[in-house]
Formats: structure tokens, sequence, C-alpha cells
């Protein structure tokens, strides 16, 4: 018996294809249905994913369509639709036309499946992700976004390189928004519980935090066209299955702030516990004096953009 009944991904680009994918390979819920706007688009890589089934023996049914009514019965939605980086741009550039698409979907969330947890990837994420909450009216609880979870992957990654050790034995957290001043915790990192500032001298750190505060840039620049979605999507398969399986797991999330860490009215990346029910609680870890100032400063980013957002008008 799968999980879930019915994941729904809002966008079949390379996000919302590679995820849906990924959701199906892992067998988390009876259905995966992918909608976009493009007709056929859809409906094209849900067929073609669901012709590997045989091979990849998963009994999830992936079904693809233009008609957000595929939100009707919903456990979890995905909103990865808008668009992606150019080499150049910000994800704050994307801000206005993305947040145009977010809104047609989080009123249809509203209507259609208001029980849904909602997870947010559309970028810049932090901005989507409160403004989806706002249009879609769900409770807070029931909405988060995908940030931390890919940085600290990429973070995880650079660090497992240089020291020769596996990956999976890297464990941190980055925190604050999914952009330029994203704050990876030095604090909280380790290798199988090794601090890491034991095994890697300072500068060699500062290498990583740098190479990972423009992960995602080094990848749009690589493919000049379209950014990476293999890492981002294998994060977000790792986020719906700790709500599908009620893991409980502790990950950074883009969540709303109501006091905690000394912000309130704010969607920004802080370490959450993810069940069934969504944000079970945000963990407020303590940070030193130094993270706790580039904390402030990226929740201050994430502030001027919702500027920019109120200025487009109300949710
Ligand atoms: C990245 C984009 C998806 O970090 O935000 O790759």
């Amino acid at each position: 018996m799968s999980a879930l009944h019915k994941v729904v991904v809002l966008g079949a680009g390379n996000i919302g294809g590679s995820l849906a994918q990924r959701l199906a390979e892992m067998d988390l819920a009876e259905e995966v249905a992918l909608v976009d706007i493009i007709d056929g688009l859809p409906q094209g890589k849900a067929l073609d994913i669901q012709e590997s089934a045989p091979i990849l023996e998963f009994s999830t049914q992936v079904t693809g369509g233009t008609s957000l009514d595929a939100l009707e019965g919903a456990d979890v939605v995905v909103e990865t639709a808008g668009l992606a980086r150019k080499p150049g741009m910000s994800r704050s550039d994307l801000l206005e036309k993305n947040a145009a698409i977010v809104r047609g979907h989080a009123e249809a969330v509203r209507t259609k499946a208001p029980r849904a947890i909602s997870i947010v990837v559309t970028n810049p994420v932090d901005v989507m992700t409160y403004f989806f909450r706002e249009v879609s009216q769900l409770p807070p609880q029931q909405v988060f976004g995908e940030s931390g979870t890919l940085d600290t992957a990429r973070f995880r990654t650079f660090v497992a390189e240089a020291l020769h050790v596996a990956p999976r034995d890297v464990t941190g957290f980055v925190l604050g928004t999914h952009g330029d001043t994203m704050v990876p915790i030095l604090s909280l990192t380790s290798v199988s519980g090794v601090p890491l500032s034991r095994l890697l001298p300072p500068e060699r750190l500062g290498a990583i935090v740098e190479r990972t505060k423009q992960g995602g840039g080094e990848i749009v620049s690589l493919l000049k066209s379209g950014s990476a979605f293999y890492a981002p999507t294998a994060s977000q398969a790792e986020l719906v299955r700790a709500v599908a399986n009620d893991e409980h797991r502790l990950l950074p999330a883009a969540a709303h702030l109501n006091g905690e860490f000394g912000e309130r009215g704010v969607y920004v990346g802080v370490p959450v516990v993810l069940g069934r029910r969504g944000v079970e609680r945000i963990v407020e870890v303590e940070l030193t004096p130094a993270e706790r100032a580039a904390f402030a400063a990226s929740v201050q980013a994430v502030r001027a953009d919702l500027q920019v957002l109120s200025k487009l008008g109300p949710g």
C-alpha cells in the first residue's frame, strides 16, 4: 500500500518531470499527477515515466494533464512551475513573472486541495512560499519551501569531495534564504559526529562555503539554458517522503517564522521537523554570533524581495 493517495506536481519542466520520475520510482503514492499549461508536455512525460514501471517495478500511476482539477484529492502538492534562471540572473529576477504563475496555482489549491501539504520550489523560493501561503490561505504548518536540503546537499558534496569520505556521512545545515546570502552553519556540520573544524583548515572551509553559495549559479552557467534539476528533485523527493511516511525528519526548509530566531512574518530556511502534518515544529538551534548576524542579513534579503512582491498587489 502506498503511503499517499495522490501527489500533484505543478509544472512539467525539467524539475517537474524529474520529480515525477523520482516520486514514481519511490512508490510513495497511488498516483503522481503532472500538470502544466503546455498541452502534451505533462501527458508525454507522464506516459514516458509510466512506461518505465514494468522495468523499475513501481505501482504508482503517473498521469498528466493541463487542468488544475487534478488537484482534487491531493495529499501533497509540489509547486515547481515558473521560469528558471538564465546565466547572469539572480533568483530574485524571476519574482514578478513567477508570482503571477504561483498566484493562480495557490488559488486553485485553496479551493480544490485545502488539506494538502504544499511544498514550494519555484524561485525565489522563500518569497514564493510566503506568497503561496498567503494566497492559498492554508495554515502555515501546511506550506513550506525547499531550500536548505538542496543547498546542504551541495555543501555536503563538496565537503565529502575535499575529505574523501562518503557524502552521506557529512551532515549539516545551510540556513537562511536560498540565495546569495544563504548561511552554511559550520558549527552544526560534522562528518559522522566529528566537527568539520577539526578536519579541514579554515581557508578550505571558506572556499567550500563560497562554492555552496554559488552552487545553483555554477550549474546555470554550465548548462547555459535552464538551471539544475537532478539535485533539486532529489532534495524535493526527500521532503515528500518525509511527509508521506511521517518520518519526523529534522531538515532545513523554508518555514513561516513567528518569533523564532527573532523573526516574524517571513518564510526562510530554518531547521524543522517534517511529518505527515507538514512542519511539526521549528527547531531553534543556537547559532554563533557571526552565524546569527549572517542569518539576520539573509532574512533582510528576503524581506527586500517581499517588499517588491507587495507592490505587485494583494495576495
Ligand atoms: C538551484 C536553483 C534551482 O539552486 O535554485 O539550482
